[in-house]
């Protein structure tokens, strides 16, 4: 056996199809590059057209399957759409990746309720929601993989945490949840966290050089995350490979949560 062999067996997703909200831009953007170059089907939501397109223009002049559906996953209609208009491109999908973040961060006697409403709903409910639609499905066929990007926010509060680290701490009970229910049947659920990546996210802060420096310095890597940091966690948590790893929290933070 070649060593090729032997590495697409284990983590080629050859004939896979793959969904990633937020795969436009940042964390989401190299995720669902990553998926489509190890062989899925990609199709990425999000709002603006212009990045989706930019996107998938970029994977399909790479020889990539990939599309695009744009959607507003801040209302349950929004969610509910996206989910039928990404299912009818490829097909129901065997990985499912929520990437879409919002990070609305007001001091917490200034957290209003619609800040909260968005981030719960964007963060939270739409993960839900999404899973509700294609878990029961992957279940059925015996393979699945969710995968939902949390935060260091989901274990520790910091720079204001407030409804977002509320969010990303419900959305790592999700994936327990989900991989409770779904786990006997093939569908692994895990959560990759981020440390402190440079992505419009969080362009205000990353604008601030003093602080860039402070935050990579609590790595132990010397460095702040980049969006490829995510691409070789996420062809492994939607491969094979990844058979008995669920429920899981995977850090891709360089060390961030335990320096
Ligand atoms: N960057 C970091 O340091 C960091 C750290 C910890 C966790 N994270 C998490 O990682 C994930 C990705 O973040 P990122 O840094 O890659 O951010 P990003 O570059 O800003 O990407 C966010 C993506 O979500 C989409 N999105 C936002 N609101 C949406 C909505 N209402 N409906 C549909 N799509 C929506 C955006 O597209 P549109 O605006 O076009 O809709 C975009 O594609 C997020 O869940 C974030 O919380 C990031």
């Amino acid at each position: 056996m070649t060593s090729q062999t032997y590495l697409s067996e284990l983590f080629s997703l050859d004939g896979r199809v793959a969904v990633v909200t937020g795969g436009s831009s940042g964390i989401g953007r190299a995720i669902a590059g990553a998926l489509a170059r190890a062989g899925a089907s990609v199709v990425v939501i999000a709002r603006r057209e212009a990045e989706l397109v930019r996107t998938v223009d970029e994977l399909t002049a790479d020889g990539c399957r990939a599309a695009w559906v744009s959607a507003d996953l801040a209302t349950s209609e929004g969610v509910r759409a996206a989910g039928e208009e990404a299912a009818a491109v490829f097909g129901e999908p065997d990985v499912l990746v929520n990437s879409a973040g919002v990070n609305l961060r007001p001091p917490m006697g200034e957290l209003d309720e619609e800040v909260w409403d968005t981030t719960m709903t964007v963060n939270l409910k739409a993960p839900y929601l999404l899973g509700r639609r294609f878990g029961p499905g992957m279940a059925e066929r015996g393979f699945g993989r969710i995968i939902h990007i949390t935060s260091q926010q989901a274990h520790r509060a910091f720079v204001q945490s407030g409804a977002y680290g509320v969010s990303k701490g419900g959305l790592e009970s999700l994936a327990r949840s989900q991989a409770e229910a779904w786990s006997p049947y093939g569908v692994t659920c895990n959560t990759l966290v981020p440390g402190f990546v440079m992505t419009p996210l969080n362009v205000r802060l990353s604008q601030d050089p003093e602080k860039v420096a402070a935050l990579a310095a609590r790595t132990m890597t010397g460095r702040n995350g980049l969006p490829e940091d995510f691409a070789g966690a996420a062809v492994f948590l939607a491969s094979r490979a990844s058979a008995y790893v669920t429920g899981q929290s995977v850090f891709v933070d360089g060390g961030f949560s335990v320096h």
